[in-house]
């Protein structure tokens, strides 16, 4: 359902997207070569339930874990387990916290020591194609606009959109509508009207070679279709009269 939210709910999905954006920066401090991706899991989980808020993603469909962790090839929901993390990895940390009926949703892709400049590349035009799309996260554009922004962006550098995989509305349930595809086949202009008060979950997944993926048979892990690397970056949005608010970042912060 596609919900809109009034000022007192976006205060509370602020509140939500504090709590994942302290996650994110807790994982940003301990993800160095060593550590496994299940550590960086229970640390997460622990954050989040010491915030009074609950990891969305642990148990949802059956998910085992609190957040997904998606290394190198893995596009989105990884598991976290006995994976420890190398020199030269890439992982990307995709947090959903739940606090006061409200879900917060972000995602970092980290770089783990000396990381190939490619790669390195990727995870920073991902970062980039966010942005372009935030451009047009406001009254008087449409869904496929911010799609379409994200696309030419990533293309423009020759990766891969992956278009399996989509951003979402976001509230009081995890995935509301409207969906927020990354991948339009370049047109702008369609899609329902953005209105204030609607929150999504902009979530750019760009790979360095195929946009193909595919599912690895634990039901959950994606992959990219050729192996090769595959970089995620997402935060919640507020749409407003005026500019969006980013509900994962506080004011002025970019990290
Ligand atoms: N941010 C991810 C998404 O929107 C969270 C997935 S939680 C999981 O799909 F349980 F589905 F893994
Ligand atoms: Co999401």
């Amino acid at each position: 359902m596609l919900t809109i939210k009034n000022a007192a709910e976006i205060k509370k999905m602020q509140a939500a997207g504090r709590v994942v954006q302290d996650v994110l920066e807790l994982m940003a401090q301990m993800a160095r070569p060593g550590i496994t991706t299940g550590e960086l899991d229970a640390a997460a989980e622990e954050l989040i339930r010491s915030r009074g808020a609950i990891p969305s993603c642990l148990g949802y469909s059956g998910y085992p874990k609190s957040i997904c962790t998606s290394v190198n090839e893995q596009v989105v929901h990884g598991i976290p387990g006995k994976y420890r993390l190398k020199d030269g990895d890439i992982v990307s940390c995709d947090v959903v916290a739940k606090l006061d009926g409200f879900h917060g949703d972000a995602t970092r892709t980290l770089l783990i020591g000396d990381v190939a400049p490619e790669t390195r590349e990727l995870v920073k035009v991902t970062e980039e194609c966010f942005f372009k799309g935030l451009e047009f996260a406001r009254v008087g554009y449409r869904i496929s606009d911010i799609s379409a922004a994200i696309q030419a962006h990533a293309e423009a550098h020759g990766y891969g959109v992956v278009r399996d995989m989509i951003g979402h509305g976001i509230g009081r349930d995890m995935h509301e509508a409207p969906d927020v595809p990354n991948y339009t086949g370049g047109r702008y202009g369609r899609g329902i009207r953005l209105m204030a008060g609607m929150t999504l979950a902009i979530e750019p997944m760009i790979n360095m070679g195929t946009w193909q993926i595919k599912v690895l048979s634990d039901g959950w892990t994606a992959v990219t279709a050729d192996g090769k690397p595959s970089a995620h970056y997402e935060n919640t949005v507020a749409i407003t009269d005026g500019a969006p608010i980013i509900l994962t970042m506080s004011e002025g912060s970019h990290a």
